[in-house]
């Protein structure tokens, strides 16, 4: 499959020659573990040592018009000494010198470290699924035309595991949301080489973004890649809750007809006040998706207010105090970024200003929640709550999300695993994003602004909570 703007050619040197390294081998380093390696091997014609000083300035040179010097002193005597004659070489030398260029040659590849979920058999029938190990985002590819030593695994916990090992000398990690690889301030302070942590999603919170500046990381994300399919998926868990409709659906597998028992928390999502804390391109959306609905308001919360045409368009209202948005609506969708000033959002104290029997719809991240006090308001008939982002993923076997119920109705749950924001259609975008964010990178472009969320030092972006500009 042809992924976007994966560039296909090999990097053309400035002295005009290309190095023709070509990936020839992908190896399973075990299956169990999902590890994936491609390793290269090298052409002697390519190995000339001027070839990799060149490369290794080849940045220094880029900025200078063809035939102009660059200022660096260090080119300038390599240039000096790469016109001096050439001395003769005795065979034995000259092995020995290939061999310490291949070994300097492999140690300047870049490396790209990617973590992403196995796929198993479904990776097998639908290789439309990209954002798994087996497919791993057409990054595979890519890779190989770009001479990177590529790493793909799914094995993320732990300091035994392939992301500990790995991080260490990767220059570039590419993460999703879905199956996250935690890039904590620990790992940041291991990764000796990472200059770039691409999200093929949105929603970088599962990197320390503050310790990420402090080593001038740049972290960059497929903006707006699955707004979509997000917004969608608001739109489903808002009618599931609303309408009752998983209690409903399991008396139908279960062979059992009774419509009183499900009818009996089933409302309409007509006259009701439905309220999104984050109005951005994912909030912005969802209000379009339910201005057909007819619903009694629709209110927003966001520090960032709506443009005007935007908020005229959907009909919404802002609400400038938490307590009185929360207090004012019977739906309250989840649409904001995790970070300092919205984790734990939703508590003990603010669920109680929600009103009595009030729905929940989380799509954002697990962790603006606070698990015990949504299960507890679950479990005890206060709200009802549904969504796809858990705290930390993939969810313990024994998570409270998975059976907290509704005790009149049976129902009130409307938690799947993290997919809202990985449908086919939005995989094949967050791949070509993450493949073109990594080629912006090795040829050093300018990233696409809306992408970036920090870089050289501070945020980029002001989604992720309002600081003052370093
Ligand atoms: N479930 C999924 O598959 C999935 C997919 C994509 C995104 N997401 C999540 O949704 C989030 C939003 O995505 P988006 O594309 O709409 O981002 P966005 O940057 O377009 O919008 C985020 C909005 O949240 C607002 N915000 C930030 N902090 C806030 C606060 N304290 N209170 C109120 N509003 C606040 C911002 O001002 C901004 O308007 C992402 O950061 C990600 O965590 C989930």
């Amino acid at each position: 499959m042809l992924l976007g703007q994966a560039g296909g050619t090999a990097r053309q040197l400035p002295c005009d020659r290309t190095r023709s390294l070509q990936t020839s081998e992908i190896y399973f380093g075990g299956a169990s573990s999902g590890l994936l390696r491609t390793a290269g091997r090298m052409h002697r014609s390519s190995l000339a040592v001027p070839t990799i000083l060149f490369e290794r300035h080849a940045s220094e040179w880029r900025q200078y018009g063809q035939g102009q010097s660059p200022p660096s002193d260090a080119l300038r005597a390599r240039s000096r000494r790469s016109r001096a004659p050439v001395p003769h070489i005795s065979p034995l030398l000259y092995v020995f010198a290939v061999f310490v260029a291949v070994l300097t040659l492999a140690a300047l590849r870049e490396q790209v470290l990617c973590i992403l979920y196995v796929g198993g058999k479904h990776a097998e029938e639908e290789k439309r699924l990209l954002g798994t190990v087996e497919n791993a985002l057409g990054l595979p590819d890519y890779c190989k035309k770009n001479n990177i030593e590529l790493v793909v695994t799914a094995d993320k916990e732990g300091p035994d595991s392939d992301f500990a090992k790995h991080i260490v000398d990767a220059d570039v990690l590419v993460t999703t949301p879905f199956h996250p690889g935690y890039l904590t301030r620990e790992y940041i302070e291991k990764a000796k080489n990472l200059k770039l942590a691409i999200t093929a999603g949105v929603g970088s919170d599962h990197i320390d973004l503050n310790a990420a500046n402090e080593k001038k990381i740049t972290v960059a994300e497929v903006t707006g890649s699955n707004v979509v399919s997000v917004a969608e998926h608001v739109v489903m868990s808002i009618l599931i809750l609303v309408r009752n409709y998983t209690p409903a659906h399991e008396q139908i597998m279960r062979g059992d007809w009774e419509v009183a028992a499900v009818a009996k928390a089933a409302f309409d999502l007509e006259g009701k006040v439905v309220g999104t804390l984050g109005a951005g391109r994912i909030g912005f959306r969802v209000l379009q998706r339910l201005k057909p609905f007819d619903c009694k308001e629709l209110l927003y919360y966001d520090y960032a207010p709506l443009p005007e045409d935007a908020a005229k368009e959907v009909g919404a209202r802002r609400v400038e105090d938490l307590k009185e948005f929360l207090s004012q609506c019977d739906v309250v969708t989840l649409n904001c970024p995790l970070h300092e000033g919205t984790k734990g959002i939703i508590n003990k104290e603010t669920i109680g200003y929600m009103k009595p029997g009030a729905w929940l719809v989380n799509t954002a991240r697990g962790a603006l929640c606070v698990a015990e006090d949504v299960a507890e308001a679950v479990n005890s008939g206060y709200v009802l709550s549904g969504g796809d982002v858990w705290p930390k993923q993939p969810a313990p076997a024994d998570h409270p999300w998975r059976s907290m119920r509704n005790p009149k109705s049976g129902g009130g749950n409307a938690m799947v695993a993290h997919y809202s924001g990985t449908t086919l259609d939005a995989q094949i975008r967050y791949a070509n994003g993450a493949i073109s964010i990594l080629d912006n990178w090795l040829n050093g472009k300018a990233q696409l602004p809306a992408n970036v969320i920090v870089e050289n030092g501070d945020y980029a972006t002001k989604a992720y909570g309002q600081r003052e500009k370093k």
